[in-house]
Order: C-alpha cells, then structure tokens, then sequence
C-alpha cells in the first residue's frame, strides 16, 4: 500500500467532485414564463386573492398539498420565515417552552426565541441524530407546549416515541424537515407527521431555487396564521373578518420567479433521492470493512435520504485521532465535515442570554415563570458527536458516481493501512 499523501505520496483522487446542478432547461422555461408575464410577485398586503399570492406561489402550494397529502401548503422566502410561521401558527408566544435539538441548524431553534418563547435543549441519539425521546422526558414542564423536531441529514426522528410523549403533555409538534424532502418514517412522509411541517428550498437542498421555504399542514388555524405572518397579517385582520387572531406580520414572501421554479424542482426531488440512496447504500456496504467507523443505520421502514451521511469514528479502534483522520483523507482529496455544529446553547446567544439590545428579553420576561439552562454538559451525547466522533460527508449527491464513492473508500483503505505513521504524527 502506498504512503499518505499527507507525507508525500500520491495523492488517491486528484480531480474534483462533479459540482451539483440540479437546474435544468425546465427550469430555464419556468423562469422565462414568469419574466415574459412580467408579474415577479403577486402579493398584495390586502384582503382578496392577492394576500395569498399570484397564480405561481399558488400553483406551487397545491402541487405540495398533493405531493404530501395535506390540505395546506404555506410557501415562504425560508425555511427560516416558514419555521417561525409555524411556532406563531401552532399557538406558541411568551412564557412557553418548546423541546429543540442542540444538534441542528440555528434557525430550529431562532424561530421559537423569534416569538419570544424559550429554546429548551434536549440530547439526542446516537442512531438518528434527533431527539432522543428519553432526554425529552426528561426536559418536559408544565411550560412546555411544544417540539420542534428536526429530520437530521435527511433522517427521521424517533416519531412513535415523540407522539406518545406529545399525547401523553399536550404538546404540539413541528417537524423541521429542511434537511429531509421525500424521507419517509413509517410509510409516511416527514413533514406530514407533526402538526407543520418546514422544507427548505435553499441552495444546499435536495432540491433548490436559491431560497425558499415551505410550510405544510393540515390544520386551518396553523395555515390561516402562517399566511398572515407571511404577509403583514395586521394589516389585512379587519377585512378578513377575525378580529381576533394574533396579526403580527412579515414580508416572509416568495416570489412568482421562484415559485415557478420550484414547481420543476419538486417534481425531480424523488429521482434526486433516488439517486442519493443508491450512493449511500454503496458507501454502506464499503464502510463495512473498518471496524473504526460506523456507518449510518437507517430505522426501520423508514427511508434515509442523505442531505449529508454521517460516520461516528472511534479512534480508540483506529489508533488516530479524528483530527488526523480528516487530515489525512483531505490530503488524499476527500474533504469530511469534522463535528457538524458545536450544539447550540454553546453560542453566545444563549451563554449570554441576549436576543435583544439592553435586555435578557425573552429569558427573564414575567411571564417566563420555567428556569432554563443552557450550561457546558446539559446535552453530552451531541457535545461528544462535535467534540470527538462525527464525521460527515457529502459525497452522496448526484451526479457523483459509485466510482468515486469507491475512490473515497480506496482513500480511507490507505489511511487503515498507514495508520501507525499517522498516528505518531502531530
Ligand atoms: C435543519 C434546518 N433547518 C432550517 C434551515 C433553514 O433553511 P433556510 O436556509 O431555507 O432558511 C436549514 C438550512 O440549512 C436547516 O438545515
């Protein structure tokens, strides 16, 4: 076997990636219809068909509802604005607690900070990356109303689990699903099994128009508040004849451009995840022969559809450390994503406390009456996946082929193989 790249040797794969473009030529003629009408956005902060948006953002939503099999699809600019749509459409505000993973992308937890309502952080498990449903027992108050449940890396959560504890309290439960379009948990699609259900339609998904989010739900109440933060709901509230809903809105829109766009992508998203399990079921069979890194296991009639494909390493069995590992296949050519996210109570926004210039709002807020924390060690199986044994990579995508997952695998038999020297390295 050959020396590591990292100390002189040939480098296993010297080209680059085939870079992911997943635009095509149907796109091309959806965008050129929406220029050539020259109508880029049919909102109208007014009460009328206009307050729901032109003709593409409603094309868009009824080819979600029937793709997911809900009543209602809510589009937004992001995941983000369709996240904190759902906290406020669910019924959340100030003094209540919502159950969120530490191990997902900021906005999980933003969107229930956003409605000044407090992020409480349960751990996760080691086989799904989301919520472990013990650790959320464990973090249940009479505060608490609600989970927000992150599908990790295109994964879904432990939902039987999740839905008995949500009957059990009361609680409410929204699926943010930006990482997992098309995954299925038990026969169902994510995003259906929770109350609202978020994708996201930014650059690194599955499918993509840039930005973009959408919402679904088969609740009339979560659509009817989501459409009103979406687009200045204060202002439209008398006209639409409920004086009584919670109005506070937004410019949370998406365009008609995007839209049309959109329309094309989701009608690709399934060949897309066909195409990305194939790669990960060839990474999981190679993955088989090194006993120091233990590779995805997808639960039970569930399907996986890898936004990412995470590997725990065990350096103990491998002799190296992590560190060294990552060193050694970037020199080989093969980039790996060393700990996801440090979990996020560790930022400052939540050591600190400080959402708001001059104030611990919505932390010390008097109608707060929970006491949180977000101490070093509240959640230590996602402080040990960042500090010490997750690995990630994105290799799973199309249009990468087996035969680079092979020279990834080729890339790792190298390191194995070297092992000794590159552990006696710094
Ligand atoms: C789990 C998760 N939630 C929310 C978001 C936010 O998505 P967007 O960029 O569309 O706002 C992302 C984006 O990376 C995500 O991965």
């Amino acid at each position: 076997m050959e020396k590591l790249s990292l100390f002189g040797g040939t480098k296993t794969f010297s080209g680059k990636l085939p870079v992911t473009n997943n635009i095509g030529k149907e796109e091309e003629t959806a965008a050129m219809r929406v220029l050539r009408s020259g109508n880029l956005s049919g909102f109208l902060a007014r009460a009328g068909e206009p307050f729901l948006g032109g003709p593409e953002v409603r094309a868009l939503e009824r080819v979600y509802c029937r793709k997911f099999g809900t009543k209602h699809a809510v589009s937004f600019n992001s995941a983000t604005t369709a996240l904190d749509a759902a906290v406020v459409g669910i019924g959340i505000g100030p003094g209540d607690e919502v159950i969120v993973s530490p191990f997902t992308m900021a906005a999980s937890a933003t969107a229930i900070l956003m409605n000044n309502a407090i992020p409480v952080f349960a751990d996760i498990d080691r086989e799904t990356f989301c919520l472990d449903p013990a650790s959320v027992e464990k973090r249940i108050t009479k505060h608490t109303k609600a989970l927000m449940v992150t599908n990790l890396y295109g994964g879904s959560a432990r939902y039987d689990e999740l839905r008995t504890l949500a009957q059990k309290h009361d609680l409410r439960i929204i699926e943010d699903n930006a990482q997992a379009a098309g995954a299925m948990y038990h026969g169902k699609l994510l995003g259906t099994i929770g109350d609202a259900g978020v994708f996201s339609l930014n650059v690194h998904k599955q499918i993509q128009t840039g930005e973009g989010g959408v919402l679904i739900t088969s609740d009339d109440k979560v659509a009817f508040r989501a459409q009103l933060r979406r687009n200045h709901g204060e202002t439209v509230l008398d006209e639409l004849g409920d004086n009584d809903e919670c109005s506070l809105g937004s410019n949370f829109r998406m365009t008609e451009l995007v839209a049309a766009i959109a329309q094309e992508q989701l009608k690709k998203l399934d060949m897309l995840n066909s195409e990305r399990i194939l790669l990960a079921d060839h990474l999981s069979e190679g993955l088989r022969r090194f006993p120091f890194l233990r590779r995805m296991q997808v639960l039970p009639d569930s399907t996986h559809v890898y936004y990412l494909y995470p590997i725990i390493f065990d350096a103990k069995k491998a002799g190296f450390t992590r560190k060294q590992f990552v060193a050694a296949m970037e020199a080989e050519g093969f980039s790996l994503g060393e700990g996801y996210i440090k979990p996020l109570y560790l930022m400052p926004l939540f050591q600190n406390k400080r959402a708001y210039p001059g104030s611990h709002c919505p932390f010390d807020c008097p109608r707060y009456k929970g006491k949180v924390s977000y101490d070093r060690g509240i959640c230590p199986v996602a402080e040990e996946l960042y500090e010490k044994t997750l690995l990630t990579t994105n290799i799973c995508r199309y249009p990468v082929k087996k035969s680079h997952i092979d020279l990834f695998l080729s890339a790792i038999d190298k390191v194995a193989y070297n092992g000794p020297e590159l552990s006696a390295s710094k």
